[in-house]
C-alpha cells in the first residue's frame, strides 16, 4: 500500500492490517456528502442507537436460511401481517406479501403476479396471450419501464401535459383485455403528487363490467406507504380499502424509518399471488418457499422494520410524520413570502418540491453549485412529459431535519439566489 494513496485497484498480493485497511477507505470516503444534508433522497439516513446494535448484531444471518433463523422468517411474517393491517386488507386470515430490497423489487414481483393472472385468465377463456400491457403515467419511476423491458410487457405511458393533471381518460382509453393491470402512484418520485386512485378505481370497475375483464390496480407508495396511514386526513381512499387495488409496494426505507436495503411487497389477498410463482426449493435439507427476485439477502433491515415498527408505534410515526410535515410547511411558507420561488407540491406530503419564479432569472445549475458550496444537496430534475422545459427542485423532510436547519436552510436558498440574481444584473 503506497503512502498517502487509496486503496489499489488491483486484487492485493498480501493483505494490510485491518485498521489501516479501515481508515483508508474512511479517508477516501470523506470526500462523499454529508447523508444528513443530503436533501433529495428519500431514505433514512439515521436510526438510533438500540437500532443500530440490533442491525449490527445480526448482520451475519442470511434470511434465505429459514431452518437456521427460523425467528426471523416468523417475525418477516408478523412484518407483513400488520403492514397489510395498516394497509387496511380486508381479510387478516389470507394476507400475502413479502421482504424486497427496496420498492423496485416489490413493484417488478407484483407486476410479475398481475402479469401471471391475466395470462391464466386469458387462457381459462381461449384468448390470445402474447400481447400483454401494461398502463402507467410518464411520471413513475424509472422502474416501471423496466419491468416493462426485463419481463416483455407493452409500456403504456401515458404523458402527463402537467403538473397535476392526472391523465385519466388518456389511462382509461389505453386499457384493454391485454392490460395486465393499471399502475397509480401515490406520491410521484418528482412532485409528490398523489393520483386520483379512488376515481381511478371507480371508472375501471365500470370498464370491467362493460367488457368482461379483470383489470386490477398496483398502487406504488414507495414515498407515501408509511406516510398516508398516519396523517390526520384519512378520508382520501387509496389502499386495500378500493375493490381493485390488488398489491401494494411500500419502501421501509423512506418514511418506514429503516436504513437503505429494506421494501415490502403487500397483496390484498393471498389468492392474488399465483401459486406458481411461489419458488419452492430445498436448501440444506429445509423446504424454502421464496417469492423473491434475489436469494440470499441480509435478514438486518428486516429485523430493524421490526424494530422500528415497536419502537415508534402508530403514536410515534404519527408524531414524526406530523413534525416532518410541520417543518415542510415552513419552509414552503418561507419559500413563497421571498417571492423568488413556486411552490409546485400538493402540500400533503413532507416533500416541498419548488421551481424559481421567473425562469431564466438566475441559472440553476450555478444555484444549485452555490447551495452545494454550502453543504446543501438538492436535486435539480425535469419531469418527464409532454411539459414545457421545466427545471425542479427538491426538499424531503425527515425526521433528523428540525425546523433550525430548515430555517438555515431557507436562509441560503434566499441569500444564494439574491446574489446570483444580483450578479445578473
Ligand atoms: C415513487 C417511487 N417508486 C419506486 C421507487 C423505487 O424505490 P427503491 O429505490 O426502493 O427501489 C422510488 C424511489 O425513490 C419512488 O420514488
Amino acid at each position: 500500500m503506497k503512502k498517502n494513496n487509496h486503496l489499489p485497484n488491483t486484487f492485493p498480493e498480501k493483505g494490510n492490517k485491518a485498521a489501516k485497511v479501515y481508515n483508508k477507505i474512511c479517508l477516501e470516503l470523506a470526500m462523499d456528502g454529508n447523508v444528513h444534508l443530503d436533501l433529495g433522497s428519500f431514505s433514512t439516513t439515521i436510526m438510533n442507537s438500540y437500532a443500530d446494535k440490533l442491525i449490527i448484531e445480526q448482520l451475519g444471518k442470511n434470511f434465505i436460511d429459514y431452518g437456521e433463523y427460523g425467528q426471523t422468517k416468523k417475525i418477516h411474517d408478523r412484518i407483513i401481517a400488520i403492514l397489510s393491517g395498516l394497509l387496511n386488507a380486508p381479510n387478516s386470515k389470507s394476507i400475502n406479501g413479502t421482504a424486497t430490497l427496496g420498492s423496485s423489487e416489490a413493484i417488478h414481483l407484483a407486476l410479475l403476479s398481475h402479469k401471471w393472472n391475466w395470462k391464466k385468465r386469458q387462457q381459462s377463456l381461449n384468448l390470445n396471450t402474447t400481447k400483454p400491457n401494461i398502463v402507467y403515467t410518464s411520471n413513475a419511476h424509472v422502474c416501471w419501464d423496466k419491468f416493462a423491458l426485463y419481463f416483455d410487457v407493452e409500456p403504456r405511458k401515458i404523458a402527463i401535459s402537467s403538473l397535476h393533471a392526472y391523465p385519466m381518460d388518456e389511462i382509461l382509453k389505453n386499457i384493454d383485455e391485454n392490460t395486465i393491470c393499471v399502475g397509480a402512484i401515490a406520491g410521484n418520485t418528482y412532485t409528490g403528487s398523489i393520483d386520483p386512485i379512488e376515481e381511478l378505481n371507480t371508472k375501471i370497475l365500470e370498464i370491467n363490467s362493460q367488457n368482461n375483464w379483470d383489470v386490477g390496480i398496483h398502487v406504488d407508495a414507495a414515498i407515501s406507504g408509511f406516510v398516508l396511514p398516519f396523517l390526520k386526513s384519512q378520508e382520501m381512499q387509496w389502499d386495500f380499502r378500493l375493490s381493485l387495488v390488488r398489491s401494494i409496494n411500500l419502501s421501509g426505507h423512506k418514511f418506514g424509518l429503516v436504513y437503505p436495503g429494506i421494501g415490502w411487497l403487500i397483496f390484498r389477498d393471498a389468492f392474488f399471488l399465483p401459486k406458481d410463482l411461489i419458488f419452492s426449493s430445498h436448501y440444506l435439507g429445509k423446504q424454502i418457499e421464496t417469492y423473491t427476485l434475489n436469494y440470499s439477502k441480509g435478514a438486518s433491515m428486516i429485523l430493524a422494520q421490526y424494530f422500528s415498527i415497536h419502537q415508534h408505534g402508530t403514536f410515534g410515526y404519527k408524531k414524526i410524520i406530523r413534525s416532518c410535515c410541520n417543518t415542510a410547511e415552513i419552509i414552503r411558507e418561507r419559500l413563497r413570502q421571498s417571492n423568488y420561488f413556486e411552490i409546485v407540491d400538493e402540500g400533503i406530503l413532507p416533500v416541498v418540491v419548488f421551481k424559481l419564479k421567473t425562469t431564466g432569472s438566475v441559472d440553476l445549475y450555478k444555484f444549485q453549485l452555490h447551495l452545494k458550496a454550502k453543504n446543501w444537496m438538492l436535486p435539480l430534475y425535469a419531469i418527464p412529459g409532454n411539459f414545457e422545459p421545466n427545471k425542479l427542485m427538491r426538499i424531503v423532510v425527515k425526521g433528523n431535519f428540525n425546523p433550525a436547519m430548515a430555517t438555515q436552510l431557507c436562509d441560503d436558498l434566499i441569500s444564494v439566489f439574491q446574489k446570483l440574481n444580483n450578479y445578473r444584473l
